[in-house]
């Protein structure tokens, strides 16, 4: 089974940002203790602040990857570009957030992923990224 895990704008501060928010722990250690637990997955990991190197990241495994668990940060509440793409590609997506964005901001509130997503996971901490991914085993 392969998956990818695709983290949008600014989540590689992860560990500094906002600790009260985000937590302390930086995502490259979270990924490996993932990649540890999960040894059976053919996991993979890409992180970029940029919106088109996030489409095309998308668009490159949207169509043979079993799986896609997508924190788009910023652009989840912004990005007509990244939602089209969903549209386009086969491969499903679930949609990841660290904390639980209806709790915050109202801007967070909306997002251009879940119309097209098959699901959505929000304010389970780096855990949101485990439960993406066990979504996608077969038991
Ligand atoms: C976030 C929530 C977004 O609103 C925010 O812009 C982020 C992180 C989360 O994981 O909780 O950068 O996606």
């Amino acid at each position: 089974m392969k998956i990818i895990i695709i983290n949008g704008p600014n989540l590689n501060l992860l560990g500094k940002r906002e600790p009260s928010i985000y937590g302390n722990q930086t995502f490259e250690e979270y990924y490996q203790e993932l990649k540890n637990k999960y040894s059976e997955v053919e996991l993979q990991y890409f992180q970029s602040n940029i919106e088109g190197e996030i489409i095309d990241i998308i668009q490159k495994t949207g169509f043979d990857y079993d799986g896609i668990i997508l924190n788009a940060a910023a652009y989840t509440h912004t990005s007509v570009g990244i939602g089209d793409v969903i549209k386009a590609i086969q491969t499903p997506v679930v949609e990841v957030h660290i904390s639980n964005v209806y709790k915050r901001e109202e801007v967070r509130h909306t997002s251009f992923i879940a119309p097209n997503a098959k699901g959505v996971i929000a304010g389970f901490g780096m855990k949101s990224y485990e439960l993406a991914l066990v979504s996608f085993l077969k038991n």
